[in-house]
């Protein structure tokens, strides 16, 4: 069974309100899935992905069909770290990113204390109370009450550009957040799908849930912040095999997530992805982390005229088990690791310019969503991989390893168009709101 963690110290799962149905059944896949976390965990295991219950019968009668499945999750909202950083493989999500349109200060903290209530109240599957039948409703209704919000997670970030003279934050910028640079591949990135002075990034069992949730964030905000771009996402959740590692496969038809930081692996969170006391950092970015976001158009057609060989070649990994080029299984070490002159994977391959496995070499924690965006007026579909990645240090995380990707043979089939680079919120304290650290 796959685990998934949330901090320790995130232990304030958050109810739902009581009385009303929606809220109950939430409740109901919520033990439900405590209680399968307890039965097979330590304590630092507080969430279980890919669990299973028979059908639950409800008080009233009717018989939620909910599952307590990886995308029904519950996360917390209050913590020392947004609890979505850390989550398995979502099945559907995205990511949009804000330009603030007030220049006053105090409509940008009003912005984000309502912002938090709305994503607090998202997270943890409160129903939406009733207005009067003649005034517009207070949501869209686009999500059945059956489900709610079950499973939604929401994580603010803020990007360098929030630092400027505007609000008074310009020495409060978190020392490694600039705007992304320009690689040597991205020559087609776009200003209007770039950067943004905030981000959201949304998880959700279903796209339909994750839209809803960035339209209630919308809803209000509206006076104070502008949409600047969004990308949505998908992931086909793969069945659980034995020796299987990677929850998903990628548009290139490769596994991805084979080789990745363990997010229950508290030590390890703490080394490579959460910002630490006594790092060079602002004092309120303690328990916050980096992220970079790259929106990656995949040159579908042109990479399926490549032999398979090629493009084993090109990852560095069989295509079909996941398997280190010349090894059986997914979970294989590669033979360079103890002989560096081994060259079964080639030395441009992506796995081996992303991480030699040397001495001091930097790790991140990937996540991402395929993306399908039309077509183009050539008949080329518009597909690829929003690529999301978190670390402590930019410069030893997502820099790095991009700087060591530079010119390496994948790009020929990848085109980065837009994204950014964000620094995500350390978690609200109870009953606070995002942002209140940096706004203090
Ligand atoms: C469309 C673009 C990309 C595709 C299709 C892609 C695909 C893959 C695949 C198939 C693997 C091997 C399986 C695995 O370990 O997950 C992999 C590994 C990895 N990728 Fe990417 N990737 C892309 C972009 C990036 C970017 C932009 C970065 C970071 C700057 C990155 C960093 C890594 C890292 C660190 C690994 C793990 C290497 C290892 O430890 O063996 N990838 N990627």
């Amino acid at each position: 069974m796959d685990v998934v963690p949330t901090d320790p110290s995130a232990d304030n799962e958050p109810q739902p309100a009581v009385g009303s149905r929606r809220a109950f059944l939430a409740g109901a896949g919520a033990a439900a899935v405590a209680g399968l976390a307890t039965a097979c965990s330590g304590s630092d295991v507080a969430q279980v992905a890919g669990a299973e219950t028979a059908p639950t019968e409800t008080a009233n009668g009717e018989l939620a069909s909910l599952q307590p499945t990886a995308s029904l999750t519950p996360v917390s909202f209050f913590g020392d770290h947004q609890g979505g950083v850390l989550l398995a493989p979502a099945p559907a999500g995205l990511v949009a990113s804000f330009d603030v349109i007030t220049a006053d200060r105090a409509a940008l903290v009003g912005a984000m204390e309502a912002l938090s209530t709305e994503v607090e109240r998202l997270m943890s599957n409160q129903a939406i109370e009733p207005v009067d039948e003649f005034l517009p409703p207070a949501d869209s209704g686009v999500v059945d009450e059956l489900t709610g919000t079950t499973g939604v997670s929401v994580t603010l970030a803020v990007g360098s550009s929030l630092f400027d003279d505007r609000f008074g934050l310009s020495d409060q910028r978190p020392r490694e957040l600039v705007p992304m640079p320009r690689f040597f591949n991205d020559r087609l990135v776009r200003d209007e799908l770039s950067g943004g002075d905030l981000s959201v990034t949304i998880t959700a069992p279903d796209q339909q849930t994750a839209v809803f949730a960035l339209h209630q964030i919308a809803r209000v905000t509206g006076r104070q912040l502008r949409l600047r771009w969004v990308q949505e996402g998908y992931n086909q959740l793969l069945p659980e095999r034995p020796g299987q590692v990677a929850r998903t496969r990628n548009l290139l038809g490769f596994r991805d997530g084979t080789s990745n930081l363990d997010p229950a692996d508290v030590d390890v969170m703490r080394e490579f992805v959460w910002v630490q006391p006594g790092d060079d950092e602002p004092e309120w970015a303690v328990g916050g982390t980096y992220q970079a976001a790259r929106i990656i158009r995949m040159l579908i057609e042109f990479w399926a005229t490549a032999a398979l060989v090629r493009q084993e070649q090109i990852f560095g990994r069989h295509r079909d088990t996941g398997a280190p080029l010349g090894q059986q299984a997914e979970g294989d070490q590669p033979t360079f690791v103890s002989n560096p002159n081994d060259d079964a994977i080639p030395r441009r391959a992506h796995m081996r310019l992303a991480n030699p496995r040397t001495p001091g070499t930097g790790r991140i924690l990937r996540r991402g969503f395929s993306y399908l965006n039309g077509a183009d007026r050539d008949g080329t579909l518009d597909q690829g991989l929003l690529f999301l990645c978190y670390q402590r240090a930019l410069s030893t995380g997502f820099l790095e390893v991009q700087t060591r990707l530079d010119g390496e043979p994948l790009e020929d089939y990848v085109k980065p168009i837009g994204g950014g680079i964000f620094f995500v919120l350390p978690g609200p304290a109870q009953g606070g709101w995002l942002g209140e650290s940096l706004f203090a």
